[in-house]
């Protein structure tokens, strides 16, 4: 069961979001989702106070340190694929995490500070393999794109991390209101009012191809060789 993980550490990037749609699409798919709230502004753990339950989603809050393997140990039989959503910080529960998860996801908008906080995520990755010989795979999704973003700055913005070795996903997350109404109403793009959401179908099938593309990445059955260890100082199998 893949870890994957929300990282960016800007405030405000879009982590939360891109987390909930992958959540709610595979689930939708017949996926056992756990979602592990990591960050202490709680957003997922209020949608899903609101939302009542979610056919095939789980969310675990009031993570430490300590419990987050606890917990990702404790729900492995019973789920196909951990999101943790993550504080927008570069602190100890985020380096646990990140040391975690099977592959991290961070997600970037367009502007200059933005692409700083997924930059410290990914010193923080190399790091990570120069210290603790922990390779984890990574990608950089585009978040809150809009028309005004043409494909040819897209396409700029995906040369420049490719030539550094970073992997964008093909699939760039767009400015919905259907995805923001998620967090007001409850519930999740198969369940959304269409008269609150704009071009609700749209919104439907960007979400889908997201998550069809991280599905692609990980496909579900994938068997680890062994445990991993954290933290950092021992070596990773
Ligand atoms: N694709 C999107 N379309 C529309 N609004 C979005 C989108 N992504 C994010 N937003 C909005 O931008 C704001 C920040 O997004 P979000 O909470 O997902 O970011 P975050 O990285 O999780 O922030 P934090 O670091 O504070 O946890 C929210 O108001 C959210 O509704
Ligand atoms: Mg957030």
């Amino acid at each position: 069961m893949p870890v994957i993980s929300f990282a960016n550490a800007k405030g405000g990037a879009g982590k939360t979001t891109a987390a909930l749609l992958l959540a709610t699409e595979l689930a939708q798919q017949g996926y056992r989702i756990t979602v592990i709230d990591a960050d202490p502004q709680r957003w997922i753990t209020q949608w899903k106070e609101i939302s009542g339950p979610v056919r095939n989603i789980e969310v675990i809050s009031e993570i430490t340190i300590a419990s987050l393997q606890c917990h990702l140990r404790e729900m492995a039989s019973r789920t196909d694929y951990f999101i943790i959503d993550l504080a927008g910080a570069r602190d100890a529960l985020v380096t646990t995490a990140i040391g975690l998860s099977d592959h991290v996801m961070i997600p970037v908008q367009g502007s200059a500070m933005d692409a700083k906080g997924g930059a410290q995520i990914l010193d923080l990755l190399a790091l990570m393999k120069e210290k603790a010989n922990l390779d984890i795979a990574h990608s950089v999704v585009l978040t809150r794109v809009t028309s005004m973003v043409t494909t040819k700055a897209l396409l700029a913005i995906k040369g420049l991390l490719a030539s550094r070795g970073v992997n964008v996903l093909d699939t760039p997350i767009g400015e919905r209101i259907a995805f923001k109404e998620l967090f007001e109403t409850g519930g999740t793009l198969h369940t959304l009012d269409p008269q609150k959401a704009g071009n609700l179908e749209k919104a439907r099938d960007n979400a889908l191809s997201f998550a069809q593309e991280v599905m692609r990445l990980m496909p579900v059955r994938i068997i680890r060789s062994t445990s991993r260890v954290f933290p950092f100082g021992r070596r990773a199998a």
